[in-house]
């Protein structure tokens, strides 16, 4: 029997519950949504933040450029302001802790230029900064793991940049989005294995390391989401790539048999990719299937682009869960990260 089938089990794992937050996820959206703000006029749009800060920053870069905001759209996970970064440029600065020292950093930075600025965050140095310089802050809730608030991080700067988009276009795709969750959180949650797509993926990644494959037409952020939730929850390794930049380098360590019992390969596709990169997808299948037994595909549910993404997304948040499961971890504590910031802040 696996963990799954059992609750006592289960929560004896999940010791710090990161299963309720999985499960509220549909109801963070919700609440996410009513958090934007009004946004000045700006030529440029540049997200700072590191880990499960910065991964909404990714998604709102790839959901406008497909949308076709002709604006350049930057995510900035450092502690230095490219140059181009001005008075012109909008600049979010995302911290879930308000404690990341990149993040102050380019907060500051971001200050001194003149740009303008919003701070997103549940408190800290980046709240109380933001306070005293009379900056715009959107305070989201505490208490939970970064990458568990990505609703949070993500939805409401993707909001406040309503007026530059289809503004009904976005609120059918919300609601959408919505239904679609709230629907995947009672399958992904409930259903036994043999009608669970996350579990049936844990189960094919254990004892195995993943390896994400996206494009950059939609998911390689995506795939570069779930590699960090395997990290995190299940305290795997995994890895992430993209096509077509994939197919000119990384297949080629495909074909060593001493490896092929150590990675299994999972294809992150989108309805809408480019017929380009579909047929590198299929090639791509095709050439793993040959030398693999296992090539797992998935693909998000819904119709807009919106509900693609995140319900994709929170199929990588599942599946590593249950994979932690497996492993029998806690999927919520990261003692690791944790160390390095502590030895970080004591020098
Ligand atoms: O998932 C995590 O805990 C990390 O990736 C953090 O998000 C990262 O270290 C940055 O911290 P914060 O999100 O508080 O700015």
């Amino acid at each position: 029997m696996t963990h799954w089938d059992d609750p006592k089990a289960l929560a004896e794992i999940d010791r710090s519950g990161m299963s309720k937050l999985l499960r509220e996820f549909p109801e963070q959206a919700a609440q996410a949504w009513k958090l934007a703000v009004d946004v000045p006029e700006f030529e440029r749009l540049a997200i700072c933040g590191m880990g499960g800060s910065a991964i909404g920053g990714d998604f709102l870069r790839l959901y406008l450029a497909r949308k076709g905001l002709s604006k350049p759209i930057f995510v900035i996970r450092n502690y230095a302001l490219p140059p181009f970064v001005d008075e012109k440029t909008l600049v979010f600065a995302v911290s879930y802790s308000g404690n990341t020292e990149e993040t102050l950093s380019c907060f500051e930075q971001a200050l001194g230029r003149k740009c303008p600025l919003i701070a997103v965050t549940s408190g800290g140095k980046l709240a109380q900064l933001a306070q005293e310089n009379g900056v715009r802050l959107i305070s989201i809730p505490p208490g939970v793991p970064p990458r568990a608030a990505l609703g949070y991080l993500f939805l409401p700067l993707l909001k406040s940049l309503k007026p530059l988009l289809d503004a009904d276009e976005i609120e059918e795709e919300f609601s959408e989005t919505l239904e679609v969750l709230q629907e995947l959180a009672v399958r992904y949650g409930e259903a036994p294995e043999a009608k669970n797509p996350a579990k049936q993926l844990a189960q094919a990644w254990h004892k195995r390391i993943p390896v994400l494959y996206g494009s950059d037409h939609l998911t390689d952020m995506v795939a570069w989401r779930w590699k960090a939730q395997i990290n995190e929850n299940a305290k795997s390794p995994a890895y992430a790539h993209a096509l077509p930049e994939l197919s000119h380098n990384e297949i080629m360590g495909w074909e060593w048999p001493e490896f092929q019992t150590a990675f299994v390969y999972t294809l992150l596709r989108d309805l809408e990719e480019p017929r380009a990169l579909h047929r590198r997808f299929e090639l791509c299948r095709k050439l793993l299937e040959e030398l693999y037994q296992t090539v797992l595909e998935v693909q998000g549910k819904g119709e807009g682009m919106l509900a693609r993404l995140l319900s994709l997304s929170y199929l990588g948040d599942w599946s590593s869960y249950y994979l932690a499961l497996l492993y029998g971890v806690d999927p919520t504590p990261v003692p690791l990260i944790e160390e390095i910031k502590k030895r970080l802040a004591a020098r």
